[in-house]
């Protein structure tokens, strides 16, 4: 029974200890599987009485995957009043330095609990998946409690709390994030007031978010609270303008070098002239590819190391004057560069060009922006 494990927390491996004394259920299926380098191991609880000591395995793993097929953790909620100091020598010797959790519904409590016990392991990247965190949770008694984190990466996570959510889960993180994810997330409308800064952080990845917008971009972008941001990713983050990005970079006062624009149905032009469009000057990878684009963007910055404007839809090469001055260009995937490409609709869609770009959109991710290849009208 579930309930008769509750001090396990929701890793049980975590607690083998407290958990040794309890009778283990009839094993069905192994859920677990390590790999013969004691490298990776992989954890799907879906079954319907999934054996939850098989994840005893993955003590050895540096690299642990645990999938728990969509349930809910409620049962192992009294687990997380357990005090993670009792068997810190046990949590300090985890080989553990990259953590997936996926696919169930765990009460905020649970999560945060998890966070305070892996305060005492070396984990260095965590990645959210699927989860649906329900209920709420009181701050921590004692400032940042939690792993000191270089990577966290959240993939479809809601929260209960709404737009407090990364507030909430920064209280439990040390301040050492360098890379921060969050790709299909309901809210990233943060409340800016009670986020503190990422002192570290370098990259930012927005990207596969298609509701953000440049609005949506504004209120994720807290100011003054990415300071060292150097590297930001918006692929397929349903951008429409360059001006609306490049206001909102402005406002928050970020300055990244690098920008991935790619795979947003981009319109046209930037206007630097609109008040607050600056492009950051440390700015020099700009990634325009994919963007369904017919010309190159008016108003981009004057230098650029690197600018892709692979597969959009530029019938003509650009000529030099409507090019920022830039080291390396990439322009593949254009009809313009089709030979057989006649200037009819039905040829182009079908130009070898642009199945490549499909080709390579495939491989990427992201089906949804195939529509800015195919269905193409009126390249003359
Ligand atoms: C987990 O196992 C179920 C069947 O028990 C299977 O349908 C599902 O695809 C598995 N998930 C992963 C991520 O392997
Ligand atoms: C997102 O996560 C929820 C669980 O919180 C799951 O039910 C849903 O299928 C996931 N969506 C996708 C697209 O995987
Ligand atoms: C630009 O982004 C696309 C995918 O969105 C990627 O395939 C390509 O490698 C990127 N270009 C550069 C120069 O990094
Ligand atoms: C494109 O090519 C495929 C086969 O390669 C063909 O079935 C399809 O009808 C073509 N589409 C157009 C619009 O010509």
């Amino acid at each position: 029974m579930v309930s008769e494990l509750s001090p396990c927390l929701l890793l049980l491996f975590l607690q083998p200890f407290l958990c040794a004394s309890e009778a283990t259920p009839k094993p069905e299926l192994e859920p677990c599987e390590v790999d013969d380098e004691d490298y990776r191991c992989a954890c799907n609880f879906s079954g319907p009485q999934p054996n939850w000591f098989s994840g005893l395995q993955c003590m050895v793993a540096v690299e642990v995957e645990i999938r728990a097929g969509g349930r809910s953790l409620d049962n192992f909620l009294q687990g997380a009043d357990t005090e993670p100091r009792h068997y810190a020598d046990v949590l300090k010797g985890l080989r553990v330095r990259r953590l997936t959790v996926g696919a169930a519904r765990v009460p905020a409590r649970l999560l945060f609990a998890l966070l305070r016990a892996l305060g005492y392991s070396r984990l260095k990247e965590l990645t959210l998946e699927d989860l649906e965190v329900t209920g709420t949770s009181l701050p921590p008694l004692l400032e940042a409690p939690g792993p000191a984190l270089s990577a966290l990466r959240l993939h479809n996570v809601s929260w209960a709390t709404g737009g407090a959510w990364l507030a909430e889960l920064q209280q439990w993180l040390k301040p050492s994030l360098k890379v921060l994810s969050i790709a299909q997330a309901p809210s990233l409308a943060f409340s800016c007031e009670q986020l503190r800064s990422f002192p570290t952080l370098t990259t930012l990845d927005l990207s596969d978010n298609p509701g953000l917008g440049e609005r949506g971009l504004a209120a994720a972008l807290c100011p003054h609270k990415f300071p060292a941001l150097q590297d930001l990713r918006l692929r397929s983050a349903g951008i429409e303008t360059l001006t609306g990005v490049c206001v909102a970079l402005a406002a928050a006062t970020v300055q990244p070098n690098s920008l991935d624009l790619s795979q947003n149905a981009l319109l046209g032009t930037a206007n630097p002239s609109v008040p607050g469009c600056i492009w950051p000057s440390a700015l020099n990878y700009l990634n325009l590819s994919f963007a369904g684009l017919r010309k190159v963007p008016k108003g981009l910055p004057a230098k650029l190391s690197v600018l892709d404007l692979s597969c959009n839809r530029l019938n003509k090469a650009p000529r030099q004057d409507e090019l920022p001055q830039v080291e390396s260009l990439t322009l593949d995937g254009n009809p313009f560069l089709d030979p057989g490409a006649h200037k009819s609709h039905e040829d182009t869609e079908n130009s070898s060009v642009t199945q490549a770009c499909v080709h390579l959109l495939l491989a990427i991710g992201i089906p949804g922006t195939l529509t800015l290849l195919q269905g193409t009208r009126g390249f003359a």
